[in-house]
């Protein structure tokens, strides 16, 4: 099977992006990283640890509407034993929400005790809001700020002015300055991205990424996978991804004249069903002995 190509990732950039975040620390209180609950691990920038240095953060998994409740679960516990809050939120409608502020107000406990103290009852709780592209960091922003955040496209070379928005009394948010990469060296966290649509598909064929991701649902989930698309599941167990692709293709009536199975259609299918959950909630990035997540 075809080689997915490798996404350019542009450590220049990461660079600039690393001295602005740098540069704001100061200001700030603690940190929002915001990942994709379906894939905690591929959707955190691997520098993240060492640019935010000894900042509190807050682990915020979101679209855990379309991820595996258990898996957030078992997500949520890694992070609380790593000492990290962690909380699971859905951005499109707001489930999860309401736990971000106390959230951040407890991991904040003994500072704001001393704003208190020395009489700083004014003070803003300011936190900073970061993440790669796409896991959801203008609707966080939105939902909590009920302000429009101007979507900047995350592009290198993009400039973002300093963007503060105010969350109801005593709290602020800043918009990440600058732009954050996941772990582009590592090809099977590409893969996942791809899967659920962070990377765009005109950077990978839709065809192989279809391929690729069925064969993990048939290893992985192949219930959901199996009465989705009525396969048999003793007739698939060593179907090749082409293969399971193809036989999605014939299932559904996808054919080309000649009666060739048309399986651009299946592929493009395949992964809109997979992006949108329809296929099941479904996390890609496990917890394992072996996890480390660097925030
Ligand atoms: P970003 O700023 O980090 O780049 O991410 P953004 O908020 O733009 O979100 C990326 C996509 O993910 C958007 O979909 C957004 O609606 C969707 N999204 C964000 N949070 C959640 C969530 O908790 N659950 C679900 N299901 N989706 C979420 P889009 O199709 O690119 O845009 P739109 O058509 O929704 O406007």
């Amino acid at each position: 099977m075809e080689e997915l190509k490798t996404v350019q990732w542009f450590p220049g950039h990461m660079a600039k992006t690393k001295r602005k975040i740098e540069s704001q620390l100061k200001l700030i209180d603690a940190v929002a990283v915001i990942l994709d609950a379906r894939v905690p691990y591929s959707s955190c920038n691997p520098d993240l640890r060492s640019i935010i240095n000894n900042k509190p953060r807050i682990a915020v998994l979101n679209k855990c509407d379309m991820a595996d409740p258990r898996e957030t679960k078992k997500w949520l516990n890694y992070f609380r034993n790593s000492n990290v809050s962690a909380i699971a939120v859905d951005c499109k409608s707001g489930k999860g929400l309401n736990a971000f502020i106390p959230t951040v107000k407890n991991v904040l406990a003994d500072k704001i005790k001393i704003w208190l103290s020395k009489g700083m009852t004014g003070r803003a709780v300011k936190v900073m809001v970061v993440g790669i592209p796409n896991v959801g960091k203008s609707s966080f922003i939105n939902k909590m700020s009920k302000q429009n955040r101007a979507k900047v496209e995350d592009r290198p070379g993009v400039t973002r002015g300093n963007q503060w928005f105010t969350v109801g009394k005593g709290f602020e948010l800043l918009d990440t300055p600058g732009v954050l990469w996941p772990k582009f060296d590592d090809q099977s966290v590409g893969e996942k991205l791809a899967y659920i649509g962070s990377i765009k598909d005109d950077i990978t064929d839709t065809e192989t990424l279809a391929s690729r991701l069925l064969l993990y649902l048939r290893d992985n989930c192949s219930d959901s996978l199996c009465s989705r698309y009525k396969l048999n599941q003793e007739e698939i167990k060593d179907f090749r991804g082409y293969e399971l692709l193809e036989a999605i293709g014939k299932k559904r009536g996808m054919l080309i004249s000649g009666g060739e199975i048309n399986t651009e259609r299946a592929a493009i299918m395949v992964l809109d069903e997979f992006r949108s959950a329809t296929l099941g909630k479904i996390t890609l990035d496990k917890v394992d002995e072996n996890t480390n997540v660097g925030i």
